[in-house]
C-alpha cells in the first residue's frame, strides 16, 4: 500500500521500502531489477532509474524483508500493476536490501503516448503546466536535443503524430530550430512570441533509442515464448537463422528471467507480427541487450514470421497434475527447465483449491493421502508452501527457496484431486514435445512418444537438417 525511498542523498534515491498492511519492509536485491526500479522512479515522480544497487547500499532496514518478486516490464504506471510472485524465492537478510537511484524529476520536458518514457509526443513545461510543442519542420536535430535532454539516448525518428495522437491543450513552443548539440530544447531558436506563426498546427514526436525494449508474446506467464523487440516505434520479431543458446541467454538476462534453457525456432510458440527486426543474430552471451549483438542490422532479413525466434528461460514456471486424468494427480511445478514435485509439509487445506482453480478444474479440491498417482522420479522443487485465502495463485504463496531436493522422501509429495473437470481452454503446448523418429520426405517428420526432455535436441536437429537445407 505504500512505497518510499529511505536514507538516500536526494528524495529520488534510497533504500526501497514497501508497506504491506501496516508494516514497512525492504526488498531483496536478488528479486529486483532495473525494470522494477524504473516503475518505482516513475511512480514517485522521480524520472527513470539510473541504477538499482543492492547489498544495502543506503544502509540496512530494520523491519521485515519481503520475499515478493516483482516482474515489471518497466512501463507500468505503478508497482501495484506489476505481476508479483513469492513461491520459491531465496531467503534474504537486510544485507541484501535493494535501493534505487533515480534520474530525478524532469520538470521541463516529457513524452506521451509511447511504450516507454522515451518515445512519442513531446510536451514542455515552461510555467508549471504541460503545453504542446508545434512545428511543421521538426527534424532529427530537434529530436536529438529532446532525446539527449531526457537522457533517452539518440533519436531514431522525428515525426508529426497523426491526428488521433495530437494534443488538445495550450501551446508552449512553436517552430523549434535546433542546430545540433543544444542541451535543452529551450536553447534552440524558436518563434514563440511571433503571433503570425499561429498557423503552425502539427504536434511533434520523437522515438529515442532509450525506448527499445524486449517482450515475450503469445502466452501467459513471463520468461518464455516468442521474442518481440520494440524498435523505432514499432514491435517486431527476430528471425531464427543461427538462433541459439547464447542469443537466448542475452534475452533471459535482459528480462530478469535467469539463464536460457532453450532457444526455440520456427515460431514454436506462435508467430509474432509486425516487422522482422533482426536476423543472423550472433551473441557471445555477455552482451547486455540483444541489439548489442552482431546481426545483419535492423530490418535486414530474408525471413517470414513462421521463422520467429523464441526462448525458454530458467525462471519460467508452470504447473500440472500428473496422472491419467486431467484434474487429479501428483502436483508438479516446472522450474529451471525441469518438472518436479512439491512436498506437502505443513501445506494448508486451501492450497489444493488454489491449484484446482488455477488449472481450470473447479473451485475446490483436496490433498490425497494415499499417494495413488505414484511417486515422482525427478526433482522435488518446493517445500513449506504457505498459501492462505488471500493468494490468488500458487505462485503468490511464500515457500522455501527452489531446491531440486526439497522432500526427504516420496511420501512427502503432494497428490491432489479437484472437485471440477477440465474446461477445454487451458492447453499449453509448450512442454508436449515429441521425439523425432522417422523421416518420410524431405522436410516432413513423424513424431511419437511425448517427452519433456527432448525439446532442445529435436529442435536443433530439425533446424540443421531441414530449415537450413530445405531441399
Ligand atoms: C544511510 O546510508 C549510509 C550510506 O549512504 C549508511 O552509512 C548509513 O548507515 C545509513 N543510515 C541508516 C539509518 O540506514
Ligand atoms: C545476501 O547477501 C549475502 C552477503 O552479501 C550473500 O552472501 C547472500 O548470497 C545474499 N543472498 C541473496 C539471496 O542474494
Ligand atoms: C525509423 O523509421 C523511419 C520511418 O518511419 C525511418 O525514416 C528511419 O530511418 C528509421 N530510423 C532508424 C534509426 O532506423
Ligand atoms: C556545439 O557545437 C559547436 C560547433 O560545432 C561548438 O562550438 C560547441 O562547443 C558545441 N557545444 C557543446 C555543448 O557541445
Ligand atoms: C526562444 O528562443 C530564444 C532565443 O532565440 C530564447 O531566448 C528563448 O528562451 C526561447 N524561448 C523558449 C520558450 O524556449
Ligand atoms: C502472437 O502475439 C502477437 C502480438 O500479441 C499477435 O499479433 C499474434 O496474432 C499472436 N500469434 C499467435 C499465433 O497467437
Ligand atoms: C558468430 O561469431 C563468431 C565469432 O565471433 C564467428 O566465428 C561466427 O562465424 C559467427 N557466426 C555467424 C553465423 O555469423
Ligand atoms: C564478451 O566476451 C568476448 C569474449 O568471449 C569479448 O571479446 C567481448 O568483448 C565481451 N563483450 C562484452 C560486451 O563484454
Ligand atoms: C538451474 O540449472 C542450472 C544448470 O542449468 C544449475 O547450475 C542451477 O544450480 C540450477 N538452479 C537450481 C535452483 O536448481
Amino acid at each position: 500500500t505504500g512505497f518510499r525511498l529511505v536514507n538516500g542523498s536526494t528524495v529520488c534515491s534510497g533504500r526501497v521500502e514497501i508497506k504491506v498492511g501496516d508494516a514497512w519492509g525492504t526488498v531483496c536485491d536478488s528479486h529486483w531489477d532495473l525494470s522494477d526500479a524504473n516503475v518505482l522512479c516513475h511512480q514517485l515522480n522521480c524520472g527513470f532509474a539510473e541504477s538499482a544497487p543492492g547489498g544495502a547500499y543506503f544502509g540496512k532496514g530494520t523491519d521485515s524483508v519481503w520475499t515478493d518478486t516483482y516482474h515489471c516490464k518497466g512501463t507500468e504506471p505503478h508497482l501495484a500493476h506489476c505481476p508479483v510472485t513469492a513461491l520459491g524465492a531465496s531467503q534474504c537478510s537486510h544485507d541484501n536490501d535493494t535501493s534505487v537511484i533515480c534520474s530525478g524529476r524532469s520538470e521541463s520536458l516529457r513524452l506521451l503516448n509511447g511504450e516507454s518514457q522515451c518515445d512519442r509526443r513531446v510536451e514542455i513545461s515552461l510555467r508549471g503546466v504541460w503545453d504542446r510543442v508545434l512545428d511543421d519542420e521538426w527534424d532529427m536535430n530537434d529530436a536529438n536535443v529532446v532525446c539527449r535532454q531526457l537522457q533517452c539516448g539518440v533519436a531514431e525518428k522525428a515525426y508529426n503524430p497523426p491526428k488521433s495522437e495530437q494534443g488538445m491543450g495550450p501551446v508552449g513552443l512553436r517552430r523549434v530550430q535546433c542546430v545540433r548539440n543544444e542541451t535543452h530544447l529551450t536553447l534552440c531558436d524558436n518563434s514563440t512570441s511571433e503571433t503570425f506563426q499561429a498557423g503552425i498546427a502539427a504536434d511533434v514526436g520523437v522515438i529515442c533509442s532509450g525506448s527499445r525494449q524486449i517482450r515475450l508474446v503469445n502466452g501467459t506467464g513471463h520468461c518464455a515464448r516468442t521474442v518481440e523487440i520494440y524498435y523505432n516505434g514499432s514491435w517486431g520479431t527476430v528471425c531464427d537463422d543461427f538462433w541459439d543458446l547464447p542469443d537466448s541467454n542475452v534475452i533471459c538476462k535482459q528480462l530478469g528471467c535467469g539463464h536460457a534453457i532453450s532457444a526455440t525456432v520456427s515460431a514454436h510458440h506462435g508467430e509474432g507480427s509486425g516487422q522482422i527486426w533482426l536476423d543472423d543474430v550472433n551473441c557471445s552471451g555477455n552482451e547486455s541487450d540483444l541489439w548489442g549483438c552482431p546481426s545483419r542490422g535492423w530490418s535486414q532479413h530474408n525471413c517470414r514470421h513462421k521463422e520467429d525466434a523464441g526462448v525458454l528461460c530458467s525462471e519460467f514456471t508452470d504447473l500440472r497434475l500428473v496422472s491419467d486424468s486431467d484434474c487429479a494427480g501428483r502436483l508438479e511445478v516446472f522450474y529451471n527447465g525441469t518438472w518436479g514435485s512439491v512436498c506437502s509439509n505443513q501445506m494448508s487445506g486451501v492450497t489444493p483449491a488454489i491449484v484446482c482453480k488455477q488449472l481450470n478444474c473447479g473451485d475446490g479440491g483436496q490433498i490425497e493421502r494415499d499417494f495413488e498417482y505414484g511417486a515422482g522420479s525427478g526433482s522435488t522443487w518446493l517445500d513449506h508452501v504457505a498459501c492462505s485465502e488471500q493468494h490468488g495463485s500458487l505462485w503468490k504463496c511464500p515457500s522455501d527457496p527452489w531446491d531440486p531436493k526439497s522432500c526427504d522422501n516420496q511420501a512427502e509429495e503432494t497428490h491432489i484431486s479437484c472437485a471440477g473437470k477440465k474446461s477445454k481452454t487451458n492447453s499449453d503446448p509448450i512442454y508436449r514435445v515429441s521425439k523425432l523418429s522417422k523421416l518420410h520426405r524431405p522436410g516432413e517428420v513423424t513424431c511419437h512418444e511425448r517427452r519433456t526432455d527432448a525439446r532442445a535436441e529435436w529442435r536443433s536437429d530439425k533446424e540443421d537438417r531441414f530449415s537450413k537445407n530445405p531441399s
